[in-house]
């Protein structure tokens, strides 16, 4: 019988960093217009949670779409890729990736995962169940920020980046040039990624997918207030905003925000700022871009991959690239 390999978790993140990146993102955020927050800061416990939750919802199709792509596929990807390694960004519960790491495993192929999220308690549970689930690989672990430590992946061996579940969308379009760039940059020629991202499609589902019947979603992003509010010894009454989703045509994203329904004084003692929100002001989540399979081609392309596979439901698509010289 293989012996069970323990999982070593690499934090990179700094003990204050919750608070320390916070408050800049809190002091420049909430002074621009419209008002934003990171969707980053969604993740504490309470949000992968809730998240979980948004996954096993009716309305929301992205999840059930992706996993169908990936056990449809998996084999293939495996055969194609060659890889040993597989990264995950922004993995959190790794719940569908295990169909992929089930192919690489039947296959005789897996050596290492590398799962990276800043959520560090569901990062810790998931690197456990992996390490049981697959006695003999060995899971290294890293709680980071996708945006900043994919210098850190590691090198050596036949690299597949599994980037899943959409999260792409949820990067402002500068900041996915970036972050597609950077990734390009910390991997070697012939790596390979693995992009899940949701499309453009009627409004009504979009909406129904995004403001669910039990208030989950919700729920979900007024949690942000909660976070400020413990970080940073901040008085949001998160009680006093609603909820408002809506599809922005032009732009071609979901825009999440909270609204406050009456004026009030927020003082934010931990990011030195005090903000008077007017009533029916917002603030900006998280945006969740829906794409095109021909933008997506393009925009891979200018970040240095070519498109091998792009195997799509017609909702949701799964992208196989590879990167080039
Ligand atoms: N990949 C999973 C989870 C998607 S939810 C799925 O497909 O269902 C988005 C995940 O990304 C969360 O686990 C969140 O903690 C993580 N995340 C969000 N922003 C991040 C960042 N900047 N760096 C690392 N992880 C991030
Ligand atoms: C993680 N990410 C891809 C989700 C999305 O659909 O943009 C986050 C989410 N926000 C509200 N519901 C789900």
């Amino acid at each position: 019988m293989t012996a069970i390999r323990t999982p070593v978790v690499s934090v990179l993140l700094d003990p204050d960093w919750a608070s320390g990146s916070l408050v800049e993102d809190v002091r420049r955020g909430l002074a621009s217009h419209p008002r934003t927050l990171p969707p980053k800061w969604l993740y504490d416990d309470r949000g992968s949670d809730l998240f979980t939750e948004i996954t096993h919802l009716v309305e929301y199709y992205p999840t059930e779409s992706e996993r169908a792509l990936i056990g449809a596929h998996a084999e293939e990807i495996v055969t194609i890729t060659g890889a040993d390694t597989v990264v995950e960004l922004g993995s959190g519960t790794s719940d569908k990736t295990r169909t992929l790491l089930d192919a690489f495993d039947r296959a005789g192929a897996l050596q290492r995962f590398v799962p990276v999220d800043v959520s560090e308690a569901t990062l810790r549970t998931a690197a456990d169940d992996l390490s049981v689930r697959y006695p003999g690989l060995q899971v290294e672990a890293i709680v980071g920020d996708f945006t900043l430590h994919l210098g850190h992946l590691p090198t050596g061996g036949r690299k597949i980046v599994a980037f899943l579940g959409g999260t792409i969308g949820n990067l402002y379009v500068e900041e996915r040039a970036a972050f597609l760039g950077a990734l390009a940059d910390s991997l070697e020629v012939g790596d390979w990624l693995l992009l899940g991202t949701d499309l453009v499609k009627s409004s009504d589902r979009l909406i129904a997918a995004y403001n669910d019947a039990r208030g989950i979603t919700a729920d979900f992003v007024l949690n942000s207030l909660h976070v400020v509010n413990r970080e940073l010894g901040a008085d949001f009454d998160v009680d006093a905003f609603s909820y408002v989703p809506f599809w922005d045509p032009h732009m071609e994203r979901m825009d999440l925000r909270v609204r406050a329904e009456m004026p009030q004084r927020v003082t934010i003692p931990g990011a030195d700022v005090v903000l008077d929100l007017a009533s029916g002001e917002e603030i900006r989540v998280e945006i969740s871009t829906k794409f095109r399979p021909d933008g997506l081609r393009t925009e891979l392309a200018a970040a240095g991959f070519a498109v091998d596979h792009l195997w799509s439901d017609g909702d949701f698509a799964l992208t196989l690239a590879r990167r080039t010289a």
